[in-house]
């Protein structure tokens, strides 16, 4: 079955977010593969975020994912890679729709874009890649 790597990203975390995350997941009809919570090292956010290394954003998104803890979280089911992005809406949380996760739940005063509650992969390459730097072995 298809799966993909989520992220409750430290913002969503500290706001006490994980469970309406989670909840959203399997109330579509998701299946939960694997949970975790940890606080990610430099060398995973970089391998994770290689593809945004040198764009300006890349340092502080870095220093903010370093922030607090993360949960992060394996889903599989039919569709759920796109799937899954659509449930969390536009990168920009203030331009996400409602009725999607970063447009229904917003982002903390500090407005920074990168605190958009979520990461969810956006292709099977970038998912298995993914699965494979947060849960190695799965
Ligand atoms: P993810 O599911 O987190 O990968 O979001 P995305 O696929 O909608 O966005 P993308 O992969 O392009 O960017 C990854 C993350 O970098 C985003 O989720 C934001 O946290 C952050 N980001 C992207 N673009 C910007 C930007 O222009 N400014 C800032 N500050 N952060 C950005
Ligand atoms: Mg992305």
């Amino acid at each position: 079955t298809e799966r993909t790597l989520v992220l409750v990203k430290p913002d969503g975390v500290r706001r006490g977010l994980v469970g309406e995350v989670l909840r959203r997941i399997e109330t579509k009809g998701y299946t939960l593969a694997a949970v975790q919570l940890l606080t990610a090292s430099d060398d995973l956010l970089a391998a994770h975020y290689a593809e945004h290394e040198g764009k300006p954003f890349y340092g502080p998104l870095v220093e903010f994912m370093k922030s607090g803890p993360v949960v992060a979280v394996v889903a599989e089911g039919q569709g759920v890679i796109p799937g899954f992005r659509s449930l969390a809406g536009a990168t920009d949380p203030t331009a996400a729709a409602p009725g999607t996760i970063r447009g229904d739940l917003g982002r903390d005063w500090g407005l920074k874009v990168q605190q958009n509650l979520v990461h969810g992969s956006d292709s099977v390459e970038s998912a298995e890649r993914e699965i494979g730097l947060w849960f190695p072995g799965l």
